[in-house]
């Protein structure tokens, strides 16, 4: 009988190591959710949906580096937006790079 939980942990580690394998094609998923979820768009407008507070994600994406955009996301004083709001670094090191991969996928 023990042998079943052997099997269910064994076939468990497998999907977790092989399903995150093809992360860069999974990004655009995940950081639409985010975007959403953490109400990005109450500020920053994507595809002409959101708000004009600051920057929309296409003008970001056209003037800012993927270091410039990690930093204004997590950064030493916790804050964003003008320091208006908390930083994300609440988000795991996976949902940060998802967001900074869709924002600027370039330079
Ligand atoms: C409460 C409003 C607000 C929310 C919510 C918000 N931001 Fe911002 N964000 C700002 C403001 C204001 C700036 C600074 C704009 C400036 O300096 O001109 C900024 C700056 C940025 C920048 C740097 C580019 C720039 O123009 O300075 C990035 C990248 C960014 N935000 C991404 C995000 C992401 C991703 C989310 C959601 C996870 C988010 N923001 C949520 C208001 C917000």
């Amino acid at each position: 009988m023990d042998r079943i939980w052997l099997i269910i942990a064994v076939i468990l580690l497998t999907a977790m190591t092989v399903l995150p394998a093809s992360s860069e094609e999974t990004d655009e998923g995940p950081a639409r959710k985010l975007i959403n979820s953490q109400g990005c768009k109450a500020c920053h407008a994507l595809e002409g949906d959101g708000g004009t507070v600051a920057d929309s994600f296409e003008e970001i994406r056209a003037n800012f580096s993927r270091a410039e955009i990690r930093l204004k996301l997590v950064n030493r004083s916790g804050k964003h937006g003008n320091s208006s709001i908390p930083d994300f670094s609440h988000l795991s090191q996976e949902e940060l790079e998802a967001l900074v991969n869709f924002i600027q996928p370039e330079s």
